[in-house]
């Protein structure tokens, strides 16, 4: 297996992980796989809050050599949800600690200096080890990055595929000038890699593929795996999936096919290369959520008065 070191920390993560959205329908089969990869020398698992799969993946985990990420939700960015929700993350877990806590995306509804004071109390707490973030745009790094006290943010978690790779070589470079690791999601594009829709990518790379025996999704993979700085979380629910994605790792695409895939352009708009307008545009969804929490919270006060 092939590592990476995460932001500046002296933590190794495998390159390839496991992502864990819509892993959990099937209980038993996700654990199994969870359980499989990790056997398999990958040791990155990540999830989030959003995904409400947590109780799964922490039963798949237990007793695991395992690097697990998980991310809180955007409408629980205030302090005091903050620090629920990871206690709630960490019961469901059933872990001490939780290796990489992730904002899963910004919420311009709330001061990122309250949201990062929280996570680094939770640090100091030892409830998390590590601060990272999801779908921040350089401007929105640089604000988190200056309202950090005392930790450093380690991770950026970015859509990233051959269907969705202008993420902007800034956005690149930024992160590997500050030592901020690179998590890729959704490299296969959701899937959307194998859609009639993206014949002529998927045939591209079949047809590189075919010159080192290695399939389409072989080759889309260890094009995003050469990258530095950065791992990939692919989701994948079968046996034949780990070891097909397993093994885009310990060979090399020539420069020439990196340029010719490169070439071909991308086929699909990634979130990344828009952050600012799409964290904009979700900001009511979190605002919305985030009266239901105070709803919540007055409704609970008024439980406990009545039960008083
Ligand atoms: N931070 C964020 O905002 C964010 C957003 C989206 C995703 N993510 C993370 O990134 C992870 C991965 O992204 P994703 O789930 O969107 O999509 P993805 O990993 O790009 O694609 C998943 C799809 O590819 C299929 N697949 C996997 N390996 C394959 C193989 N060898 N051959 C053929 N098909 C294969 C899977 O099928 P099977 O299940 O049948 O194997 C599944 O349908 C998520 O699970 C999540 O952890 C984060």
């Amino acid at each position: 297996m092939q590592f990476i070191k995460l932001g500046n920390t002296n933590e190794k993560l495998s390159k390839l992980g496991i992502g864990t959205w819509k892993l959990g329908s099937d209980k038993d089969k996700a654990i199994k796989i969870i359980k499989e990869t990790l056997s398999n020398g990958i040791n990155l698992v990540d999830t989030a809050q959003m995904y409400q799969n947590e109780e799964i993946v922490g039963e798949a985990i237990q007793g695991e050599n395992v690097f697990l990420a998980t991310k809180v939700s955007p409408h629980n960015f205030h302090e005091r949800d903050i620090l629920r929700s990871c206690s709630e993350s960490l019961q469901k877990l059933k872990i001490k600690n939780i290796d990489l806590y992730q904002l899963h995306w910004p919420n311009p509804s709330v001061k990122i200096s309250e949201t990062l004071k929280a996570m680094e109390k939770l640090v100091d707490e030892g409830k998390i080890r590590y601060i990272g973030v999801s779908n921040f745009s350089i401007s929105e790094l640089e604000e988190a990055m200056s309202s950090m006290k005392k930790y450093e943010i380690v991770s950026n978690q970015i859509e990233y595929s051959v269907l969705t790779r202008d993420i902007g070589d800034s956005l690149s470079e930024f992160c590997r000038k500050n030592k901020i690791s690179i998590i890729a999601y959704s490299p296969l594009g959701s899937g959307k890699l194998f859609e009639e829709k993206y014949k002529e990518m998927f045939s591209l790379l079949h047809e590189i593929g075919s010159k080192y025996d290695k399939t389409p999704t072989q080759v889309a993979l260890n094009w995003l795996l050469q990258k530095e700085n950065l791992c990939a979380i692919p989701k994948f629910s079968s046996r034949e999936h780990l070891l097909e994605n397993l093994d885009s790792l310990d060979w090399k695409l020539k420069q020439n096919d990196i340029k010719t895939i490169d070439d071909f352009g991308q086929s699909k708009k990634p979130l990344s290369s828009m952050l600012n307008p799409v964290t904009k545009r979700m900001a009511p969804l979190w605002s919305n959520l985030m009266t239901r929490n105070e709803k919540n919270r007055i409704n609970n006060s008024e439980d406990k008065k009545e039960k008083d």
